[in-house]
This record gives structure tokens, C-alpha cells and sequence, in this order.
């Protein structure tokens, strides 16, 4: 029983790790890092970064994401 419920307490803790991390960091980490991929495409604004994710090569990627998962991404980016 005790070996059970160690079991639960990590599932449950790394999950909640998985969530906190950020949606976009599971992929986008090191040098494909948002901040460094939107320098690089010259994205500056929330705008650029919601068209880029809708419009641009990799939307498809990029779909599941609605515009809020991108704007909350914005304000970690500091994007206007
Ligand atoms: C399932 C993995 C995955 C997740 C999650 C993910 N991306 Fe991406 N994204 C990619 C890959 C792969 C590329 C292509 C990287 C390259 O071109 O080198 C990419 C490219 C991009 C680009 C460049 C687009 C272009 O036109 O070249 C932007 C901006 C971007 N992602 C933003 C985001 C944001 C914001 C989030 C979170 C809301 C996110 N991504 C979540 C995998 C992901």
C-alpha cells in the first residue's frame, strides 16, 4: 500500500511539473528557445507571434494552441 501511494505522489508531482513548465518550453528549450527563435525571426510584437503560429511553415505544430495559450506566452516574452 505504502508503495502505492509513493507511486500516486510522484505521478501527481511530476505532472504538475510537466504543466508549470510552460506550454511552449516542452519543445522550445536551449537553443530553440522562444526568446532566441523570435530575435532570429525578427517577431517583436504578439501579433507576429500569433501570425507566425497561424500562418507561417510550422502552424500545423502549432494548432492545438488557442489565442490565449500564445498572448499569456507574449507576456512571458515581453511582447507588445
Ligand atoms: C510540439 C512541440 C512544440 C510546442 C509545444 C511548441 N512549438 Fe513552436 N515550434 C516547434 C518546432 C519544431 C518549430 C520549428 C523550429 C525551427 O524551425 O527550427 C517551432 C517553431 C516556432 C516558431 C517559429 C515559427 C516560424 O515561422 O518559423 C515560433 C514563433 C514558435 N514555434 C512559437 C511557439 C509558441 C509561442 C508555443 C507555445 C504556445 C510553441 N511554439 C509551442 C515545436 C513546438
Amino acid at each position: 500500500m505504502r508503495k502505492l501511494l509513493a507511486v500516486l505522489g510522484l505521478v501527481a508531482f511530476v505532472g504538475t511539473g510537466v504543466a508549470m513548465a510552460g506550454k511552449c518550453d516542452s519543445c522550445h528549450k536551449g537553443d530553440k528557445a522562444l526568446d532566441k527563435l523570435t530575435k532570429a525571426k525578427g517577431i517583436d510584437s504578439c501579433e507576429k507571434l500569433l501570425d507566425a503560429l497561424r500562418k507561417g511553415p510550422k502552424a500545423g505544430l502549432h494548432k492545438k494552441f488557442t489565442d490565449d495559450d500564445v498572448k499569456a506566452e507574449c507576456k512571458v516574452l515581453n511582447l507588445k
